[in-house]
Parts: structure tokens; sequence; C-alpha cells
């Protein structure tokens, strides 16, 4: 080291008054600070104040490890940094928590709870037909944020989960569906506003470490899915530095002593990294009004989400939850009210095990229950959300984004003194409106869960265990509830579609109905598919239809085998008469079989493709099916 790097080191410690503390309390730290520059040194500080020397023990001595000693100030700098306030603001938070899980705090004491106000839709009646068309008048000033940084741990697939196919009919994945989904809301929207062409509805995708790199890619290597590159914008999160014990003592990296060990900090990152992007005033100024958040793998989301946005409009809403139907004490979060004794009031998703004990404790003596409907008066929280821009930035510019967290430690024993591994703090994107003020507009919209919400989230042994009755949530269930949903609404059209059959693919009891599938472009909205299928259609069970093409028009079909279109958008295509062909069978396959890819593998069952009426046109024209 050269004479004037010892200097400014010395000077800069005699200037911050340091060296004899950290003699004392840090003494490996100690006899490396002449390595370490200024800035460096400021971490030091901050680390030995807040009770944090221990994660300098098995320092070694200067000369030794110097290039990690540098390693670990580069993490420290990157974890204060990146947390609003920085570490020592986390590590306060997470004293005050952790003291809080301790002494059993609950986080609703003093809260009554009651069941707010929302709209509650019915799958193609009228209503429904209008809030879907006002939502796509609104989908222009849209921006779309996908949380996609989550590590899938439950799932246990080996990619990143959007790249996983949705449906194995078509292969197409869930990252190239909810595109696809979008860019036909910008055109359908574009077309509703006078023919605007010149919409580009941005779409942000929060990443972290473990996703990032691959989602990169998988955008890259598929020309963005028919976006402009410059419409996707990766957001990275970073993970928070995990606590050993009740203190918020760092934990240090079993495998290497310069880390402080890490874990994903939780989706409700992706407000403050909006925030501190910029993204939020740019599109402000673009004349954009809305913010839609969505998840990595629910196959059927785009189905809900226009008329989830017209209620937004409709309702001036400044926060919109989409909910489903939920049955008592299923394990999802119920939208609740909550009003506090000194008068403050918030609507915001109360997971499924606080509920029953919140209502137990204030005066509902029989906790969560159904009420005559059947299912519990709290709609089913699925966690994606559509927030007003304006009101948005205005309560960020407040707090940052920064998201009320929670603590989560496994205790060792009733103790509560250690832990059986290291905890952190996390933070859940839908605990945005726990800060806004009483007359902010809370709502929700509530949807048939068979439209809605289907996501992969289980491995097949986890979900084969799942309690009858309840959803899997697997890609075998996810996959299944695409074709239902399908089919569903092929019916309402007017379809005469076959009942379905019931299967098993890796353990679990599913409905297969027919294998319908279209393009995003050729059924947006209800009244869009009610208008291309006219006349008596059917379709068996043992059917497949793939619509790629906007204008194909399905007029008196008798379908009982495979039929295939695509054809290009100035292609006016009639399909009409008897198909009939040997189709596509559904083949069992065994989850263990490692022979089988694992795209497969985890849904149990393969496509052997026998035979299809396969149609194609590349030119514009009219041109009729008739086979
Ligand atoms: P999930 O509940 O599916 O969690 O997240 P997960 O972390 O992906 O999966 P498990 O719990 O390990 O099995 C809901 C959504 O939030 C995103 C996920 O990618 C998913 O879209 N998420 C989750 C983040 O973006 N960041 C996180 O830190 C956690």
């Amino acid at each position: 080291m050269s004479s004037t790097t010892l200097e400014s080191t010395a000077d800069s410690l005699s200037r911050l008054g340091i060296s004899a503390s950290f003699a004392s309390s840090a003494p490996k730290l100690h006899e490396n600070l002449h390595l370490l520059s200024p800035d460096e040194i400021e971490l030091a500080k901050m680390l030995v104040e807040m009770g944090q020397s221990h994660v300098f023990d098995h320092w070694a001595e200067p000369g030794f490890d110097d290039e990690e000693k540098k390693g670990f100030f580069d993490q420290v700098a990157r974890l204060n940094s990146s947390y609003p306030g920085g570490l020592e603001s986390y590590i306060k938070t997470a004293r005050e928590l952790l003291a809080d899980s301790k002494a059993g705090k609950n986080p609703f004491d003093g809260f009554t709870p009651s069941v707010p106000k929302g709209e509650i839709l019915t799958f193609g009646d009228e209503k429904f037909i209008n809030f879907e068309e006002s939502g796509v008048r609104e989908a222009r000033k849209t921006a779309f944020v996908l949380v996609a940084g989550g590590l899938g741990e439950r799932l246990g697939y080996n990619g990143i989960k959007v790249a996983l196919p949705a449906e194995t009919t078509t292969g197409s994945g869930f990252l190239q569906q909810y595109i696809e989904s979008i860019l036909a809301l910008q055109e359908a929207s574009g077309r509703l506003a006078q023919g605007d062409c010149q919409t580009r509805i941005p779409l942000v995708i929060m990443t972290s470490d473990d996703t990032h790199t691959r989602t990169a890619e998988l955008l890259e290597s598929n020309s963005y899915f028919g976006m402009e590159p410059t419409q996707v914008k990766l957001l990275k999160q970073e993970k928070v530095a995990c606590l050993d014990d009740n203190d918020a003592r760092l934990a240090v990296e079993p495998r290497n002593k310069y880390r402080i060990q890490t874990k994903p900090h939780g989706h409700g990152d992706v407000h403050s990294l909006l925030f501190s992007s910029g993204l939020l005033k740019v599109w402000h100024d673009a004349g954009l009004r809305w913010v839609l958040f969505f998840q990595d793998t629910n196959g059927l989301l785009f189905k809900a989400i226009p008329a989830a946005l017209g209620v937004s409009a409709a309702r001036q809403y400044h926060v919109n939850s989409l909910a489903v139907p939920r049955k008592a004490k299923e394990a999802i979060g119920g939208i609740t009210k909550l009003t506090h004794a000194d008068g403050r009031t918030m609507v915001i998703n109360v997971e499924y095990n606080q509920l029953d004990p919140l209502l137990r404790a204030t005066g509902h003596d029989d906790g969560d229950v159904n009420d005559e409907t059947g299912y519990s008066p709290f709609p089913g929280n699925i966690n994606q959300l559509i927030l007003e821009l304006g009101p948005y930035i205005e309560e960020l510019t407040k707090t940052g984004g920064a998201i009320k967290e929670f603590v989560n430690p496994k205790y060792k024993d009733a103790s509560k003194t250690s832990f059986k591994s290291s905890t952190r703090l996390e933070c859940m994107m839908q605990d945005y409106p726990k800060t806004l003020p009483p007359t902010a507009r809370v709502g929700f919209t509530v949807m048939d869960a068979w439209l809605a919400y289907a996501p992969v989230k289980n491995n097949p042994e986890d979900a084969a265990k799942v309690p009858k009755g309840n959803p899997y949530h697997s890609a075998t269930s996810g996959e299944m509830a695409i074709y239902r949903a399908n089919s569903l609404i092929l019916k309402k059209a007017g379809a005469q579609v076959a009942d379905p059959v019931v299967q098993v693919f890796n353990g679990q009891e599913v409905e297969v109905w027919p294998r319908t599938t279209w393009k995003p472009k050729w059924g947006l909205t209800f009244a869009e598919i009610k208008r291309k299928v006219c006349g008596s259609c059917t379709i068996s069970q043992r059917s497949t239809m793939v619509i790629k093409g906007r204008d194909v028009f399905l007029e008196d079909l008798s379908l009982d085998g495979v039929l295939l279109i695509d054809a290009v958008d100035d292609a006016k295509v009639k399909v009409r008469g008897s198909v009939q062909n040997k189709g596509w069978i559904l083949e069992n396959i065994d989850y263990k079989d490692a022979s089988v890819p694992e795209e497969l593998r985890i849904r149990g069952f393969r496509i052997n493709k026998i035979e299809q009426l396969e149609k194609i046109y590349t030119e514009p024209g009219e041109f009729c099916v008739e086979p």
C-alpha cells in the first residue's frame, strides 16, 4: 500500500475518531483498517455501532483474503443503498419486529374487521360486457408490472417460471401469453381511440438475481415475443440481509465468511423499485392513468383484466384488488376492512390464518364461516392489483415506496430465544394500502375463480397431498384450468361444448375439457368471442382447437378431433361444417421419469399428436374452411 493511501486512511480514521473503538470491539477489523477506503470505513463504523462487530470475527490478518474483504464491503454497500433508509434502518426495524414477534403481538390488535365494499361480477352478463369494453379503452393508459423475482421453491422447477408453457397444446409460455395479451389490448384499445396505433403499453418485469439473466435471455431469444424492446424494462430487486437472532445480528454466509447471508425480501419491493426508477413520472407525463401488477404463473389472468380495468375506471378506485369467491378457512387471504378503536381504517389483505382469530377476538364467535351464499363474505385476494397512477405517485412521494414489513422466524422452542435457521424481513406488494389515508378509494373486483385464477405454484408431490376439494395450484391444474375456462366461455358464447371427463395425472384428479385455445387477439373480451361463434357449433370432449388469427369465425362448426387455424391479421377465415379426425390424445407420464422433459413431467401427461386438420393463411383475403 502506498504511503499516500496509508496517510489518507489514517486521516479519515482520526477524523471519524473510531480507531480506538474498533480496537476493542472488532479487533480483526482494526487490524485490517488500513486496507479500507474512507467509504468502507464509514460502512464498518455503521456496522460496529449497530452491534454487528461479529461479522469481522473470522477475518484473516492483512495480506490474506484481501480481495474477499473488498467483496464484503461491496456487498454491504449494495445492501445499504438498496434498502430505503439503509442497513441501519433495516436492523432497527428488524429489532422492533422481532421483539413484537417474540411477545406474540398481533399486528391487528385494536382493529375490528368488516366486509369492505367492492364490485362482484358475473361473467358474460351485460354489466360484465360493459366493464370489459370500458376496460379495453383504459388499457392504452395502463402500465403493466409483472413481479417475477420469486425463486419458486414450492414448484421446484429448474428454469424460470415465466418460461414454462402455460399449456402444452400450443406450448406457449406464461411470458409469451402475457406479452401477446398486452399487445392485443394495445391494438384493441388503440382501435377504440380513433385508430391510435402509436401507443405502446409499457411492461416492467421485476426480476431478482435468481431470475434476471434468464428472463432477459428469454426475451431476447424470442424477439420480445413481438413487443418493441424499448417497451419492456427489467428492474432487479436486491435481496436483504439474513438475521441470526432476536438482536438482529446479521447472519454470515455459512460457505463464505466474507459475505452476509441474504434472502429475497418479497414482492413488496416492486413499489420502491418503481419509484426509484423514475418510471412513474415518465408514465404520468405520458398521460397514463393505471399501473397493473400481476404475477408469474396465472394463465387465466388476462381473461379478467379488461373487466377489472373497467371497474377501476367506473368506480375511480385508487386501489382495485382482483379477488375470487373464497370458502371460509380456504388458504387464501381475505380482503377485509379494518377499523381501529382510534378511528383509523384500511382495506387490506388479511392472511387466512389471521382472519379467523381476528374475527373470533372481535365478537364473531364462529370465526371465519360461510354466509348464505356458501362462501365467506371476505373475498379471496389473488394479488393482482390495479393502482391509479396519480394517487400512487402522491403516496410514494411520501413513503419512497417502503412497504410495512413483517418477520416470520421459525423458533427452536417455546422460549423464542433462538431460530432454527436465519430469518429476514419481508414485504408484500398487497400491503401497499396499509399507509393510505382513510380518504383513499380502496375496493375490489370479484370474478369467478374459473375465469381469473389458476397459478402454478406447487410441485406434483405436494399438489397430490392437497386435501380433496382444494385447488392443486400445480402445472397440471394450471393447464386444465385454461381448457376449462375456454370451454365455459365458448359455452356461454353459444357453442355446445361436451362435459369434461375426470382423469388422474401425477396423483391429482382433474377435469379434462376439450383442449381449446386461442391467441389473445382472437378473443380479448367476451363480446368479441360471442361475435365470432355463430350458428350451432359443437365441440366433443376429445377435441382440440387452436385459433391463431384475429378474424376467424366459427359457423355451425361440428368438431370431433383436432382443428388448427393459423391466419395473418388481414385474412378473414370462416370455419364451418364437420371436422372429424383421430385427433390428439393425452398420455400419462410418470413424474419421476427423468427421460421426459421437466416441463412435461410436472404435468403428468404429454400430447400424442395423431391426426389433425391444419389450415394456414399467410395472405390477406377471405377464406372458408368447409371440410
Ligand atoms: P410466490 O408466492 O409464487 O412466491 O410469489 P415465489 O417466491 O415465487 O415461490 P415460492 O414461495 O418460493 O414457492 C408470488 C409472485 O411474486 C413474485 C413471484 O415471482 C410471483 O410472481 N415474487 C416473489 C417476487 O417478484 N419477488 C419475491 O421476492 C418473491
